[in-house]
């Protein structure tokens, strides 16, 4: 009986996929279906045999970090013509905010509020990659990150399930294309699974303990959208989660990912992670890591070649059956024939040169960079600036750093070619209206292993101390000869990203030195920040008239910053994470349960005495060039039935004179029930553009999917019978309420 539902459930492609699937994996031997789930390394500094001889003998599945473009063809031609079975690799690497044309990374592309760009900006870079001969995109990346110490924040969306979940469906979209297949588009892999962001200190791969309450209610939301979405494949996370390792972890890819969600593709370990088991004191040896990694459920090893030399034996000795294998294998086979790779298995190499000088890719990677960017203060109106300045200081690090522009990834021989700040200002201004100082360099205090991919005869030596303070006195007196000065301050591409964790979000080096001795000029200062992660300013917060969130804002960073400082751009991203008073404060996160004693009573004194804890910066807070006001309220009905949904309508206008975007973002608190909730958790937004004058009417629907929560005390997903508070407004401390409840 469930068999004829199975059967007259499947359509006549997925039919004849499975059949082919099915073909194949009977012709293959067992040394080569082990071969389809290892993925082999391609930098020059890895050891072993050389990657053709391993896909000569069927040895590779897919191959990772080949940066040789060339090399791509090649290598395939061995897969398809001289291997045992003829079949073709998947190509993989790190295309996270762009291949050629750099998008803004992806906590920017949050801030942009805009699903649609995130999947415009996903939708250019699978052109790119996939020209290029790259078939799989290791992103997008999902974990949600409270922590802005955790290097890897710049990679996600922030600290917000819901946001997040909106954003990893458009970046799937964006990757993938409705279907596996276009030839145009790259398979997409949601990481890493699971709760990776949540680590120890904010500490790059330290343990992670979360409750299943928070798994489910935070970090797992944007990685079950993503795989509603049709994701093809999920790479886990590095760190033990529950002490249990992610990559050998069942109860997420066994029992979540495909029992619940029903996931259908393969899912792959972080790079060397199933090797690591031993190392991380979960797996005896390298056999019995292949073995429990393969028994939890991780389908391909990533580079550390331990089911390569582990799972013949383990077949061989009882200890796994084939069938085992050939489960792991099948989702690996589909994926290649969903995406016509045995039809067409080689890239266009003429393709690549017109692709990337498609004008409007650049456009997308302007437009994605003016709407993620945040206005965070604007006293007295300073900004938009005159297009007619004649003598403007652009001073900084940053202000001329290309790599800082492009930010985090950036490194499998990729040439940076960002428009900067500076060259955007000159643009706009003219080059005699525009000096230029550095100030003294910036760099971390313990170098990235990034740094060590940079060629030794591209190293830049460390700046002397001596030269460094003639640059900051130069720097001071570029700043005394101007009208108005342009400080570009922040972060360079390493500081943030992975192996880039750190305690203090301070402003690195001299920065704040220097931008207090600018202030202390007397001159109109704008201050713009070119980071990947929430930083402390504390000090410009209160002292510098002007500042603008411009975080690594990619190729077109440079035009977007100026079209914004002088006008032609109104902004309106928000912020997808609180930005800290202090690194010690974190994790913060306004989506906090209350206490007994809390934050909005004179209470608040219970919590740190040496400052306030509360943000610098709350969730989702922008301002704008304009203003907006949030009216009418209503909800269609006082009372719901647990299971109905209702509808909620707020009317926003532009109060101001000029065109803007506001942020309508809707929050809930149920006011009681089996366990306690957030203060306030987002379940709905709308970015809307409003002319001066124009209100538009937005409406908002809230059903069971946002009503319900996963209990801790029932140990399943409820939904209960409570009264709910809700608001909505420009951020999360949005003030205009009214009341609903749900009744059984
Ligand atoms: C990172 C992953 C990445 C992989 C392959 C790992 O170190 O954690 O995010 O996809 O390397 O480059």
């Amino acid at each position: 009986m469930d068999n004829q539902r199975d059967n007259q459930s499947i359509s006549p492609t997925e039919t004849a996929i499975k059949a082919r699937v099915d073909a194949i994996l009977g012709r293959m031997s067992l040394e080569e279906k082990i071969g389809q789930l290892t993925q082999l390394g391609a930098m020059a500094f890895m050891p072993g045999p050389k990657p053709e001889d391993v896909i000569r003998k069927g040895g590779a599945g897919s191959v990772l970090w080949l940066t040789d473009r060339k090399q791509f063809n090649v290598l395939q031609k061995v897969a398809v013509e001289e291997s045992p079975s003829g079949i073709p690799l998947l190509f993989a690497l790190d295309v996270i905010h762009g291949y050629h044309t750099i998008f803004p990374v992806p906590l920017a592309m949050a801030s942009s509020w805009d699903p649609s760009v995130a999947e415009r900006a996903q939708t250019v870079a699978a052109r790119e990659a996939r020209a290029a001969g790259i078939h799989w995109s290791f992103g997008p990346m999902l974990d949600i990150a409270r922590d802005a110490r955790w290097g890897r924040i710049v990679e996600g969306a922030g600290e917000d399930p819901f946001l997040g979940a909106a954003m990893a469906v458009a970046q799937v979209r964006g990757f993938q294309g409705d279907v596996l297949g276009a030839p145009d588009r790259v398979l997409a892999s949601a990481k890493h699974f699971a709760g990776y962001g949540a680590s120890d200190g904010g500490r790059d791969y330290d343990p992670v303990y979360l409750s299943e309450s928070q798994l489910r209610n935070t970090y797992f939301p944007p990685f079950e959208a993503a795989v509603k979405a049709g994701v093809g494949t999920i790479m886990s996370a590095y760190m033990d989660l529950n002490d249990v390792p992610a990559g050998a972890n069942r109860f997420l890819l066994r029992d979540v990912l495909r029992g619940e969600w029903g996931f259908n593709g393969f899912v792959v370990s972080d790079a060397f992670a199933v090797g690591n088991l031993v190392i991380q004191g979960f797996a005896r040896d390298g056999r019995d890591a292949a073995l429990r990694a393969l028994s939890a459920g991780l389908d391909m090893d990533m580079a550390s070649n331990t089911y390569g030399q582990h799972l013949a034996g383990l077949v061989e000795d009882g200890s796994l059956d084939v069938a085992e294998i050939d489960a792991a294998v099948r989702p690996i086979l589909s994926i290649k024939v969903r995406m016509g790779l045995f039809e067409q298995p080689y890239t266009d190499e003429s393709m690549l040169e017109q692709v990337i000088a498609l004008p409007a890719h650049r456009q997308e990677a302007r437009l994605a960079a003016q709407r993620s960017m945040v206005l965070l203060r604007n006293e007295g109106g300073l900004l938009p600036l005159s297009k007619q300045l004649s003598n403007v200081a652009v001073i900084g690090p940053l202000a001329d750093s290309m790599e800082a522009t492009e930010g985090s990834w950036m490194i499998f021989d990729h040439k940076p070619a960002a428009v900067t700040v500076l060259a955007g200002i000159r643009a706009r201004l003219s080059a005699a209206a525009v000096s230029y100082a550095p100030g003294p360099e910036i760099k971390r205090d313990i170098p990235s292993m990034f740094d060590d991919f940079v060629p030794p005869a591209d190293r830049k030596p460390d700046q002397s101390p001596a030269d460094a303070e003639a640059a900051y006195q130069t720097a001071l007196d570029t700043a005394r000869h101007a009208d108005l000065v342009i400080m570009v301050l922040g972060e360079s591409a390493n500081m943030a990203g992975e192996f880039a964790s750190r305690a203090s979000l301070d402003l690195p080096g001299r920065q704040e030195e220097l931008l207090k001795a600018v202030v202390a000029l007397g001159k109109p200062v704008v201050l713009v920040l070119l980071n990947g992660r929430p930083l402390s300013i504390n000090w410009a917060a209160e002292n510098v008239p002007a500042i603008l969130e411009a975080w690594e804002p990619g190729t077109e960073g440079g035009h977007a910053v100026a079209d914004i400082l002088f006008g032609d751009v109104n902004p309106g991203g928000k912020l997808p994470v609180s930005f800290p008073r202090k690194g010690a404060h974190s994790p913060i996160y306004y989506a906090r349960n209350i206490t007994h004693q809390p934050e909005t009573s004179p209470m608040y004194r219970s919590r740190y005495w040496d400052g306030l804890p509360t943000p610098l910066y709350p969730f989702g807070f922008g301002l704008s060039y304009t203003t907006f006001s949030f009216t009418n309220l209503k909800v269609s009905a006082a009372q719901v039935k647990v299971g109905a949904a209702i509808t909620v309508s707020i009317d926003v206008t532009n109060t101001g004179a000029i065109a803007g975007d506001e942020v309508a973002q809707l929050y809930i608190h149920q006011k009681s029930g089996s366990d306690s909730r957030p203060m306030r958790e987002l379940k709905g937004f709308e970015r809307l553009t409003l002319q001066p004058g124009e209100t538009k009417t937005v409406t908002f629907k809230l059903g069971p999917a946002e009503l319900r929560h996963w209990s801790t005390n029932a140990g399943k997903w409820l939904q209960d019978a409570a009264a709910f508070d809700l608001w909505v407004g420009a951020d999360c401390l949005a003030s205009l309420q009214t009341e609903f409840e749900v009744v059984s």
